[in-house]
């Protein structure tokens, strides 16, 4: 970032902030009262959480305007660079009896023209069927459900993992402290992470979430968009089974992603 956006930026921050604080008469005491939650959030390991559920959403729709490919999503708090490398065919590390059901995830890349882009990175993470990230959250294997793997000649790339449950943001931590105060609940519907890297078109960060599941219209990050909606589609018959060499019934879900020319600027602005 350059200094005088810096500065520009840090000189606006403060004054909306006085401003804030002298519109509502904000005491002593409760000027230190958020100080403390911030310094809490940090020592309880929330890090970023309790920014990204309040600000994320609305920083990554400030980028989408500028966007003419496939919109983003928030990238959220538990994103871990430096997943294994996967080899097709593809599914993402898993404990050997995971929990959940088994799910397919696949689309293809293109340009806006529709041509595909082979070798796009696609690096994916989502949460275990208790709702726990690994690397990130005790008693979950390295690495478990993270891993990045490549678009074929035709810009297609399937992954094997789990339908991951809701996600629940800690209750006991400041950020729970914090939703309760607001009275609103502490979830964000089922979604997939995915970052997708293209030499050219740099990189992008989506999710997405499955069409009827619980907390669409009222994820506590505020982050879900139509666009991002897709399908879960149930595979039971003898025929899909025998298919994918299973013996129990699995979902799939497809999504498309176009990459741009903003995904082009924001790779050279870096
Ligand atoms: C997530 O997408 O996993 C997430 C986003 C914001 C806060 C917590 C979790
Ligand atoms: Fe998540």
């Amino acid at each position: 970032m350059k200094t005088d956006r810096v500065k520009a930026v840090l000189e606006d921050l403060e004054k909306t902030l006085i401003e804030f604080m002298r519109k509502h008469n904000i005491t002593h005491e409760e000027y230190r009262m958020a100080t403390d939650v911030l310094l809490e959030t940090v020592k309880a390991g929330e890090e970023s959480l309790l920014y990204d559920i309040f600000f994320e959403a609305a920083i990554t729709e400030i980028g989408n305007k500028a966007r003419e490919g496939s919109p983003e999503a928030i990238e959220g708090p538990f994103y871990i660079p430096g997943a294994p490398r996967l080899e097709p065919p593809y599914v993402l590390r898993q404990r050997k009896n995971e929990a959940g059901d088994i799910l397919f995830f696949n689309g293809r890349v293109v340009d806006r023209q529709g041509r595909a882009l082979p070798n796009v990175e696609v690096d994916v993470w989502s949460a275990d069927s208790d709702g726990l990230y690994s690397n990130i959250h005790p008693g979950t294997p390295d690495w478990n459900l993270r891993g990045r793997l490549y678009t074929d000649s035709n810009g297609w790339f399937e992954v094997r993992t789990i339908v991951p449950p809701p996600y629940e943001i800690p209750k006991n931590g400041p950020t729970g402290r914090v939703l309760t105060a607001l009275g609103r609940h502490f979830f964000r519907p089922s979604h997939l992470h995915v970052k997708l890297r293209h030499t050219q078109f740099g990189e992008m960060t989506s999710q997405v979430y499955f069409r009827g599941g619980r907390y669409l219209e009222s994820d506590v990050a505020n982050a879900v968009r139509d666009e991002l909606i897709v399908d879960l589609i149930r595979h039971d018959t003898t025929e899909s089974l025998a298919s994918r060499g299973l013996d129990k019934p699995y979902y799939e879900v497809r999504y498309d992603f176009v990459l741009s020319a903003a995904n082009q600027l924001a790779a050279a602005m870096e």
